[in-house]
């Protein structure tokens, strides 16, 4: 087998004792692959950058909910955030206890809390009719709510989730009605939260955001965490080589800030982050194969079966997703040229990689999609009635387990039976 453009993936020998095309044969195509050095390093990374004594890693499972990496995470020490119901659920099962996992929430309904109340998990709020509302549910409960420091970051509009023109979180304008509120069900509120947005490769809109919130933190008295959310990014250019978040120096700066504001508050809180890209983004790889070389109006287009129902970054955000070839014959790419890479969904707007220079792809050729491990599976759908693809892991032992099985066509058709 060929590797061509694969110097990302042969470095950190992604595929341990196996390869692309004998994991393809195995598991079908297209597969996503993830490989569990990788993931237990980045979680590892998460949970020492910031030198301080009481920080807790909370692993946004949003990112990559796969029941197998969960477990993982845990063993790792991690805890977790939710976003859903379905979310609290997975954690439970994959043995997270209450205590561990933060419910966030955006806009639920009354029963979505009462399952968390139900189950001792904490809660945070992001408006004053949520906060209203869990108050009639749980008077005299503990819960936390999601402030907006007014500082946002993110690689899309779409993913900046603090300042102006966003959904999420408090406008801290309306801290008196917050106290207000609390007060007339006799809440307790033992944390405040943020999230600026995802992916940020640089410091110091995070930094700006610690303070803000802390100088909300400030503003109440019996604290028992702060958390400052996730964002942390991956360089998804690797190949150009992409200078990766210096997280030594921002663990540094955030630390100093932690000593000075615990000295004033005085009272020894947690504090908490919730990375989720950083953690399982440059564990995965997705394969595909490549089923039809053409020539369209000059413009050549590589078709394979990687449409956006299996990864839609590429399609929602513009996002670049570094591409590898891998080739199953001695056949030479002799020479570059400008390609669109796509799926085979019915729209036009089903691309993977758009007017890339790769070497010559060929059909046949199995494409890897780099950094495919955070918000792909999870935002994969059935859209064509495709099936969505199978998930294995690359074991420490370098041994490939599948973690997840391919959909089938009883899985399509089982709600209307
Ligand atoms: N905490 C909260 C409250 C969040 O909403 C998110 C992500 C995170 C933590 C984790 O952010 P991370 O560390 O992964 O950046 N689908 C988009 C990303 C959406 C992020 C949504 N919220 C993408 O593919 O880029």
């Amino acid at each position: 087998m060929q590797y061509i453009n694969a110097e990302i993936t042969q470095s950190n020998r992604f595929y341990g004792n196996t390869n692309p095309y004998e994991l393809i044969e195995q598991y079908g195509s297209p597969l996503y692959v993830y490989n569990e050095k990788i993931f237990r390093q980045r979680c590892r990374e998460m949970k020492t950058f910031i030198p301080y004594p009481k920080i807790s890693v909370n692993y946004s499972v949003k990112a990559n909910n796969n029941l197998q990496l969960l477990k993982i995470a845990r063993e790792e020490g991690l805890n977790v955030d939710a976003m859903s119901p379905g979310e609290i659920y997975f954690e439970l099962e994959a043995g997270f206890k209450p205590e561990q996992i933060l419910f966030i929430c955006n806009n639920v309904s009354k029963e979505e809390m009462q399952f968390a109340i139900d189950r001792n998990i904490t809660i945070s709020v992001d408006s004053l009719s949520q906060l209203e509302q869990f108050g009639q549910i749980n008077p005299g409960g503990s819960v936390a709510i999601r402030f907006n420091p007014g500082v946002g970051a993110g690689h899309s509009q779409k993913v900046i989730t603090a300042g102006k023109g966003t959904k999420f979180g408090v406008d801290t304008s309306f801290l008196p009605e917050v106290k207000e509120i609390l007060k007339k069900y006799h809440l307790k509120l033992v944390g405040i939260n943020q999230h600026i947005g995802s992916l940020f490769l640089e410091g110091s809109a995070y930094l700006e955001a610690v303070k803000s919130l802390l100088s909300v933190a400030s503003q109440f008295e019996n604290l028992e965490f702060v958390d400052f959310g996730g964002g942390f990014g991956i360089p998804y250019k690797k190949q150009e080589n992409q200078d990766r978040l210096d997280l030594s120096k921002l663990g540094e700066e955030i630390a100093a800030i932690l000593h000075d504001w615990t000295a004033s508050y005085g009272k020894k809180i947690t504090f908490k982050i919730e990375p989720g890209r950083y953690i399982s983004a440059e564990a995965g790889v997705l394969l595909g194969t490549v089923h039809a070389v053409k020539i369209n109006h000059q413009d050549k287009y590589i078709g394979t079966d990687l449409g956006f129902n299996v990864l839609i970054r590429p399609v929602m955000y513009d996002s670049h997703h570094d591409i590898e070839i891998y080739r199953n014959n001695d056949t030479p790419s002799s020479r570059k040229e400008i390609v669109t890479i796509v799926g085979n969904i019915c729209e036009t707007g089903d691309y993977i990689a758009k007017e890339r220079l790769l070497p010559e792809i060929f059909e046949g050729d199995i494409i890897g999609v780099l950094d495919a491990g955070a918000y792909g599976i999870v935002m994969s759908s059935n859209y064509n009635n495709r099936l969505r693809p199978a998930e294995v892991l690359i074991k420490e032992n370098g041994d490939p387990m599948l973690v997840r099985r391919r959909d089938t066509f009883e899985d399509l058709i089982r709600f209307y039976k």
